[in-house]
């Protein structure tokens, strides 16, 4: 890989970000795989983790689970004892890696004392990859928890409806909870708009409820107060929902139509944001060293 075609943001820290919202069909997957791809695109390497044990993100990359020719997947993370994280993944694209899933991953929700497998598994991978996605199921359970206490982000993918307003509120009270017990260092950074509408009056207005939520919250001590809503959001285009069904990406099937080039742009809005971010830090850090 050239490193000189690396964005500076991320070279020093590995960034793990789970895509959660507790409803189902809201766009996890979907973003997930074609986030990845547009930061693996980028130069960054980025491993995608299916977390749900109806695999859909392994379907995206053509691989669907089988009994006659079992493969290491996200289950044998959660065995007794468990694969080492390297074994389980399968390389997709340049910059693009992959553990997928399989219906036994269903088990580990019924496992106790479970929280911290994944967090313990990211360890061994710290510097070999600059972003983890962790794409998890519909619903709060253990597999949900092993990634909100592996993440330093959250991102919630959702659709700008009153209801999804409700659903934000609860996970923005679980992101809190965990952050009071599992993991004090997660915070919720960002909103993807998917399947949006922009024509429809009632989205405008719960997008512009959610920016105001978010800003009223700038000075607070709560973990999503420096969240944002990610531009641009991601339009309803048929494109995104066929490409998994030829195991492609939205750059691999159309990489011209409007969900490759939403899926780019909230991608680099991600990546200008964490490089002002390190621009910040690293000025904090150099007037804070002794002359
Ligand atoms: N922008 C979009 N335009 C059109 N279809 C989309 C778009 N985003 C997602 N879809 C389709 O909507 C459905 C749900 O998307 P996706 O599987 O990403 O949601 P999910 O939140 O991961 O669902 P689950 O909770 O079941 O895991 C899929 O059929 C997907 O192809
Ligand atoms: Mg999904």
């Amino acid at each position: 890989m050239n490193l000189y075609t690396r964005p500076m943001a991320v070279e020093n820290k590995m960034r793990v970000i789970a895509l959660l919202n507790q409803k189902g069909g809201v766009g996890k997957t979907t973003t997930t795989v074609n986030l990845g791809a547009a930061f693996a695109a980028s130069g960054l390497r980025t491993l995608l983790i299916d977390l749900d044990p109806q695999s859909n993100l392994s379907l995206h990359f053509g691989v669907e689970a089988s009994n006659d020719e079992p493969r290491p997947s996200s289950t044998s993370l959660f065995a007794n004892p468990p694969l080492p994280i390297e074994q389980c993944m399968t390389q997709a694209r340049e910059n693009l890696w992959f553990i997928p899933a399989d219906q036994e991953l269903a088990l580990a929700e019924g496992q106790q004392d479970a929280q911290h497998v994944l967090a313990n598994a990211l360890q061994l991978v710290r510097d070999k990859f600059d972003v983890v996605l962790l794409d998890c199921p519909p619903g709060l359970g253990v597999l949900s928890v092993n990634a909100l206490t592996a993440a330093d982000e959250v991102i919630v993918p959702m659709q700008a409806q009153y209801l999804a307003l409700r659903g934000l509120e609860k996970l923005l009270q679980t992101v809190s909870d965990i952050t009071a017990g599992l993991n004090p260092k997660l915070r919720c950074t960002g909103v993807v708009l998917c399947m949006h509408e922009s024509q429809s009056s009632h989205g405008r207005a719960v997008v512009e409820e959610i920016r105001q939520h978010f800003e009223s919250c700038r000075e607070s001590d709560v973990p999503w107060r420096d969240c944002r809503v990610l531009t641009p959001p991601i339009r309803r285009n048929i494109k995104l929902a066929e490409a998994p069904s030829f195991g492609q990406t939205i750059f691999d099937y159309d990489p011209k139509c409007a969900g490759a080039d939403d899926y780019r742009g909230v991608a680099n809005s991600l990546l200008a944001m964490w490089n002002a971010n390190s621009s910040v830090q690293s000025a904090q850090d150099s007037s804070a060293s002794p002359a």
